[in-house]
């Protein structure tokens, strides 16, 4: 994220509601706007993996194990499904759940100006 990059407009923010999520195309890229809790999470709608829409699919935490080995849910971060082969993205790093040193969906910077959502690209 470069900070000489201009904002652009997304939205009013009372269009994307807490858990929701855009998909907007800004400079010919695609790019989808999640509201976690009312924070604002941007990244391209484009799976590393294949090519596939990543943001389209389902949002989720994650299984892990407990010191017990118990598997136990947790949602303390939030991932989507790439539609096409299940890879899983974080919504706010844009890093894999099962490779985060090695694949990375690209994100953005967003900023709330009066009620408006901006992303920066
Ligand atoms: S293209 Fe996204 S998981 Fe394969």
């Amino acid at each position: 994220m470069e900070p000489n990059e201009p904002l652009h407009y997304v939205a009013e923010t009372d269009e994307l509601e807490e858990g929701g999520r855009l998909i907007t195309s800004i400079r010919g890229r695609e790019i989808a706007v999640f509201n976690r809790e009312n924070e604002y999470y941007a990244l391209a709608n484009y799976c590393v993996h294949q090519g596939g829409p990543a943001c389209e699919g389902r949002l989720s935490g994650r299984l892990t194990e407990d010191e017990r080995g118990e598997l136990v849910y947790e949602d303390d971060d939030e991932f989507v499904c790439c539609p096409w082969h299940g890879w899983e993205f974080n919504i706010e790093t844009g890093r894999s759940l099962a490779h985060p040193d090695r694949y990375r969906v690209p994100t953005y910077e967003t900023a709330v100006r009066d009620g408006k959502l901006y992303v920066r690209l």
